[in-house]
C-alpha cells in the first residue's frame, strides 16, 4: 500500500503483539498499514473531527480492512478501548499532544508505548512523559518534503535525564548519521538567531539559549570527529 516514509517509519516502531490506538488518525493510513503490511490483528484509529473520519472510513473498505481497523469519533484519549496497550500520535503539535495526554492520565495505566511525533515543542513533549512515568526508548529522525521530523518511542518506567540528555535527546546523541547532524545543525541556526533577537531583559531565556547552543556545537564537533 502508499504510505509516506514518515508514517512508515512509526508504523514499523509498533510492536508486532500490541493494540494500538492511533490518535488523530486523519486518513487512518497508520493503522491500515499495521494491519496490512505489518499483521497486526487489530488496530483502533480516532480523530475528533467529522471529515478526516470520512476519509478514514473510505480508505478502511478500500483496502478491505473493515473488521480490524475501528474508527472512533472522539477527543484525544476518550477514544481509548480496553485492551489498548500502545499509542500512537503524529502530526500534531507537541503542546496539543500533552493536552491529550493530560486530560485523561488515567488510561496511561494501561498504556507501555507511545510513540509520538510532534512538529514542535518536543522537549516539553519528553518532560511531559517522564513526568508521567515513562522514559525514552528511542529516537529517530526522517526527512521528507526538506521538513527534518522527530519520532519519540516512550516505555514505561522512570529514568533520570541531565538537561543536556533531554534536550539533545538521549538515543540521538549517539547517533553519527548525516541526517542527525543535518537535524542539530538546524536546531544550532535557530538557537543562535534567537539569542540574537532576544531582549536583554530576557536573562533566564539567554542563559538558556546559550547553554544549548554550547551543547549543539560540543555534540556537531563530537558528530563530525
Ligand atoms: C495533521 S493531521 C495528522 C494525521 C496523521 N496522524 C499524520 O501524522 O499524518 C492531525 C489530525 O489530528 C486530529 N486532531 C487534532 N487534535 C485532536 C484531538 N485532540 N483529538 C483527536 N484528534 C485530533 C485532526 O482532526 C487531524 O485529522
Amino acid at each position: 500500500m502508499k504510505i509516506n516514509n514518515r508514517l512508515k517509519t512509526i508504523g514499523d516502531l509498533v510492536p508486532l503483539s500490541s493494540y494500538p490506538l492511533d490518535i488523530g488518525c486523519d486518513h487512518a493510513l497508520l493503522s491500515i498499514y499495521l494491519i496490512k503490511e505489518r499483521g497486526l490483528s487489530k488496530a483502533v484509529a480516532s480523530d475528533n473531527k467529522s471529515g478526516p473520519l470520512k476519509k478514514a472510513l473510505e480508505n478502511v473498505k478500500f483496502y478491505k480492512v473493515s473488521d480490524k481497523v475501528k474508527l472512533v469519533k472522539a477527543e484525544g484519549l476518550d477514544s481509548y478501548i480496553e485492551g489498548i496497550d500502545t499509542v500512537t500520535i503524529s502530526g500534531m503539535g507537541g503542546l496539543n499532544i500533552n493536552k491529550i495526554l493530560d486530560d485523561n492520565r488515567s488510561y496511561l495505566k494501561n498504556i507501555n508505548t507511545l510513540i509520538l511525533s510532534p512538529n514542535n515543542y518536543s522537549l516539553a513533549v519528553k518532560r511531559k512523559l517522564i513526568k508521567l512515568g515513562y522514559h525514552i526508548d528511542n529516537e529517530t529522525l526522517v526527512k521528507e518534503n526538506k521538513i527534518i521530523y522527530e519520532i519519540l518511542v516512550f516505555k514505561k518506567g522512570r529514568k533520570y535525564y541531565s538537561y543536556k540528555k533531554l534536550f539533545l535527546g538521549p538515543v540521538l546523541m549517539t547517533k553519527k548519521d548525516s541526517l542527525t547532524k543535518e537535524y542539530y545543525q538546524s536546531i544550532l541556526n535557530t538557537k543562535q538567531a534567537l539569542l540574537k533577537a532576544l531582549p536583554k531583559s530576557f536573562r533566564n531565556k539567554i542563559i538558556v539559549t546559550k547553554k544549548e547552543i554550547k551543547y549543539l556545537l560540543q555534540t556537531l564537533k563530537d558528530l563530525n570527529k
